[in-house]
Order: C-alpha cells, then sequence, then structure tokens
C-alpha cells in the first residue's frame, strides 16, 4: 500500500498527481501559455513559470485527490530528460518536501514515464511490447520487457517527430504548438502534395529530410503564388501530417518484424494525432497487432505517469538519496 505524490516538469508542463497502489487519484497540469508569443519553449521563462506554478499545482493534486499531506508515503519526479532550469524547479520541491516529511524520494525517467502512461487505463499492454515514444522532444522505439526493464531500438538522429510538425506549421504562420492544429486542419483536406520519406537503413529516425522538403517547397509555391499557403491549408497540414506518420511507421514495423512482437503501443504528445491512431489501427488490423493507445490526459506530460513508474520503483525499493540532481541528457534503459 503506497501513496505517492508524483511531480513533472521537464518542459513547459507543470504537473503534479496522487498515485494510490499505482492507481492515478488525481492528474493536475498546468500548460504554459506564455510560450506562445515566442513560437517554441524558451527555457529561462519555464523555469520561472514553474517556480510560480509548483505550489498551487501540487496544493490541488492533493486536494483533489482526497488523501491528505501526512499519508503520502513518497515523492517521484523527473530526473531528466528535459530542460535542466525546468527539472530544477521540481527536483528542489520534490527534495524538500520529502524531507520535510521524512519520506523517501524516487527518481523517473520521464521517457520510461511516457512508456507506463499505459498502465494509468486498462487495456494494459501484455510484456513484451514494442512502444513509439514520439513527442515534441523524443522519438524512439522501446522494447519494454518489464515495468522497469526497457531497451531502445531506435531514436531520431536529429529532429523529433512533434519538432518536425511544430516546424512545419511554423513555416505555415501556425502558433505553437502546431502539432494539434495541423491535426484538426488535416481533417479539412487531403495529403495530396508529395513529401519524400526519409530513407534509413536501420530502426533509427531522421526528420531533418521532411523539414528541409518542406521550406523549398514552400519557397518555390510562394514565389509562384504568395497567397499559395492560405489557399491550400488543409491540404498542406494532411500532405505534413501523412509524411510523419508514414515515417514513424516504417521502422516501427521493421521492429516487429525483428522481434516478432505483436503487442504495439504508441506514446507522447504526437500519440494524441487522429491520423497516428486510425493509421495504427489499420495497420494493425493487416499485420494481426494487438495496439494501445493512451487517453489523451495520458499522452501529453503529465506527473500521473511519473507517479506510475513511481509506484513500481518504491515496489523494489529503488529510492534516491538528497544528493541526486537533475540531468537533461537522461538516457532510458
Ligand atoms: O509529450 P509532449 O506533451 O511533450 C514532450 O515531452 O515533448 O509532446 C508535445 C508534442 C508537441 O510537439 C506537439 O505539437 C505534439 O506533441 N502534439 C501533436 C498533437 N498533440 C500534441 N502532434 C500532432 N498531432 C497532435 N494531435
Ligand atoms: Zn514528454
Amino acid at each position: 500500500m503506497a501513496i505517492i505524490l508524483a511531480i513533472e516538469t521537464s518542459c513547459d508542463d507543470t504537473s503534479a498527481a496522487i498515485i494510490k497502489n499505482g492507481e492515478v487519484l488525481s492528474n493536475i497540469v498546468a500548460t504554459q501559455q506564455v510560450h506562445i508569443e515566442y513560437g517554441g519553449v524558451v527555457p529561462e521563462v519555464a523555469s520561472r513559470a514553474h517556480l510560480q506554478k509548483i505550489i498551487p499545482v501540487v496544493d490541488e493534486a492533493i486536494s483533489t485527490s482526497g488523501v491528505s499531506k501526512d499519508q503520502i508515503n513518497a515523492v517521484a519526479f523527473t530526473k531528466g530528460p528535459g530542460l535542466l532550469g525546468s527539472l530544477l524547479v521540481g527536483v528542489s520541491f520534490a527534495k524538500a518536501f520529502a524531507l520535510a516529511k521524512n519520506i523517501p524520494l524516487i527518481e523517473v525517467n520521464h521517457l520510461a514515464a511516457h512508456v507506463l502512461a499505459h498502465f494509468a487505463k486498462p487495456p494494459f499492454p501484455n510484456f513484451p511490447f514494442l512502444c513509439l515514444t514520439a513527442s515534441g522532444g523524443h522519438t524512439q522505439i522501446v522494447l519494454v520487457n518489464n515495468f522497469l526493464e526497457m531497451k531502445i531500438l531506435g531514436q531520431t538522429k536529429d529532429d523529433a517527430a512533434g519538432e518536425a510538425f511544430d516546424k512545419a506549421g511554423k513555416m505555415m504562420g501556425l502558433p505553437y504548438p502546431a502539432g494539434p492544429l495541423i491535426d484538426k486542419l488535416s481533417k479539412f483536406g487531403k495529403p495530396v502534395f508529395p513529401f519524400p520519406q526519409p530513407k534509413m537503413a536501420d530502426l533509427n529516425y531522421s526528420f531533418s529530410g521532411i523539414k528541409t522538403a518542406i521550406l523549398y517547397f514552400l519557397k518555390k509555391e510562394k514565389e509562384k503564388n504568395s497567397h499559395f499557403v492560405e489557399e491550400n491549408l488543409p491540404d498542406l497540414c494532411a500532405s505534413i501530417q501523412e509524411t510523419i506518420v508514414r515515417a514513424l511507421f516504417y521502422q516501427l514495423e521493421e521492429a516487429s518484424k525483428l522481434t516478432g512482437i505483436k503487442e504495439i503501443a504508441i506514446a507522447g504528445g504526437v500519440s494524441a494525432n487522429s491520423r497516428l491512431q486510425s493509421y495504427l489501427i489499420e495497420r494493425a488490423s493487416v499485420l494481426h497487432w494487438n495496439y494501445y493507445i493512451p487517453e489523451l490526459a495520458f499522452c501529453t506530460d503529465n506527473a500521473g505517469m511519473i507517479g506510475i513508474v513511481g509506484h513500481y520503483k518504491y515496489e523494489k525499493g529503488e529510492f534516491s538519496n538528497q544528493d541526486v540532481s537533475p540531468s537533461a541528457r537522461f538516457p532510458l534503459g
């Protein structure tokens, strides 16, 4: 029986959750709106916003969970990867809370947490399974042997899939983060513009070529017609979305073939994409996969998923000392 307070501050969402015996009782997320005017996350601004929001967000997570502060048995927090200044706010808060209450600290890898977000609500994937984690900062295929045993089979060599959505959106004048907006606008268009697919010999990804192809295509078309983007926005969005989704799948299908694993999960902010989800369902029926898609609240950054990793580490007694520090590049596995 364990009640865990979980803290997530790796990027631009300040989040706190209460997890009781592995069940998420509350999961509060305050998304920082301040970055919209800059067209992307400004690290210094993000850490200041975390400082302002951390205490009210933790208070709300505790009060809506129905447990009292004194019942909390441990504090789980994101050690990394992420923005150092942002991580530092969460790590410092977690240390102070654990010290004041004399309870253990549990460090959590943010990418392991995206994978274990699948254990927030049934149906749960069966081990071993493959998880495609695609977010604003990461794109990787993870072999998940166990709650705490994971291995990266492939990952991006340059941009992340979410970054490709956001940067393509920026080129078309869409506000940050453009991913959800591209998803919405795509519903009114068709993928009529052909962008080249990256060719990779292994299970790694690369999205910088797609980004450059979109940049040059837009430049060329705008020289012929300065209203090209406004006149073709839904078709452009649908084409970009289809290209990124297909690029994500090529390696995922290869990974399934190589490992023989047909339990396939998607995670991270990009897993909220409706075309990624519908394409997964289409391919799962052809390839006889069991597929798993997290609820929207567990796709994007949230402390609930941090608490789920915390729960399994608590059961194994894997605790950290007060001298633990954040790690901007914290590898999975
Ligand atoms: O997991 P997440 O919340 O934060 C990171 O750890 O990065 O992912 C955020 C990313 C952003 O790039 C955002 O544009 C993208 O996920 N995203 C989407 C959608 N919802 C969020 N991309 C495409 N379609 C969506 N519906
Ligand atoms: Zn994330």
